[in-house]
């Protein structure tokens, strides 16, 4: 248990930015400071510790920012922090301003630089699950990905009409790297035809698949939500409406990369909540001498996953979600 009256934590958000990340801030800081501890803030990422960008934060800092989207404390996807010479100035600076622990919010890229540093130095680091993807393993939630998928629902939504007024198949791309999370779970949302993501890849052709359930016979317009993963060298939006094109002439298709309309905006009460439920949990999680720990929900309870778990990139989408889909689109 750290009882320490000057205990100092860090705090940085890294990656991707996703809506509740200022939540997430906000939360940590106020937490830390109700505890007596002081907190700095690290401004964008793992840039800033390397280049000792980092500044006091106070309960006032945080005010005004729960409903923000992006991050006050920017952030950055570091080049340097892959290197050993960038991780041995990370570390002299947090020595320099007396810190004891960093909190990291970030994906799966941020959590893995994380692990790396806490194998490296001797500081304890708790990762706080923060993107879009939805792909950290063992936690049921990331922040952003609430916010996110209402988003492309809200989108989905409006392309519908263009869509059945013009009898027309669209493609719509979501962003989700190498994960499909929030493309199956935007068509389930948006009553979409199909979705075309990366776990479900088989020797099935899924263009094939979906042309043979013959939905144009029974609907005038189709909404297939495809996930980004490249195909051949093009996103998969792009690489399946060319396919139609090429190989289906009769149908008229378009496609829309929706890009980063996704990542900005308002964080939905659902990922405020998380935000604040992680960042207070990753102060007590401090106090009870955790380390190199991501902070994560499981059936709605809090849990502590290794780093080096988190971010296996295993994390499976559950299989019944495409039944769902399949059934519910007919
Ligand atoms: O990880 C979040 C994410 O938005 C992914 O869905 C997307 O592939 C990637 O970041 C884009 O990253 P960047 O904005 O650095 O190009």
């Amino acid at each position: 248990m750290i009882r320490k009256e000057n205990f100092s934590i860090g705090v940085l958000t890294s990656g991707g930015d996703s809506p509740g990340m200022n939540a997430c801030i906000r939360a940590v800081t106020r937490s830390a400071i109700s505890n007596g501890w002081k907190v700095y803030g690290i401004y964008r990422g793992y840039e800033g510790l390397i280049n000792d960008d980092i500044r006091p934060l106070t309960t006032e800092s945080v005010s005004n920012t729960i409903q923000r989207g992006g991050t006050i404390l920017k952030t950055s996807r570091s080049k340097d922090f892959m290197t050993a010479e960038g991780r041995k100035k990370a570390y002299d600076n947090l020595c320099s301003h007396g810190i004891d622990a960093l909190i990291v919010i970030g994906g799966n890229g941020s959590l893995t630089g994380a692990q790396q540093f806490a194998s490296e130095y001797d500081v304890p680091i708790i990762g706080l699950p923060g993107t879009i993807d939805n792909d950290l393993y063992g936690t049921d939630s990331t922040i952003g990905y609430d916010s996110a998928l209402n988003t492309i629902v809200e989108c989905v939504d409006k392309i519908r009409d263009t869509a059945s007024s013009h009898n027309r198949i669209f493609f719509v791309e979501v962003m989700g790297r190498d994960a499909g999370f929030l493309a199956q779970n935007s068509a389930i949302a948006a009553g979409a035809e199909a979705a075309i993501i990366p776990e479900d890849q088989t020797d099935v052709d899924q263009l094939a698949q979906f042309i043979g359930r013959g939905v144009r016979k029974s609907k005038n317009s189709s909404i297939v939500i495809v996930s980004e993963a490249q195909k051949d060298g093009v996103g998969g939006a792009m690489y399946y409406a060319d396919r139609v094109r090429n190989e289906y002439p009769d149908y008229d298709v378009r496609v829309t990369i929706l890009g980063y309309l996704q990542r900005g905006g308002k964080p939905s009460a659902f990922d405020r909540i998380l935000a604040s439920r992680l960042g207070y949990a990753s102060i007590e999680a401090l106090k009870e001498g955790q380390r190199n720990v991501m902070i994560g929900i499981a059936n709605d309870e809090i849990v502590y996953v290794p780093i080096t778990r988190a971010v296996k990139k295993d994390k499976p989408i559950d299989r019944e979600l495409i039944s769902v889909l399949s059934v519910l689109s007919i």
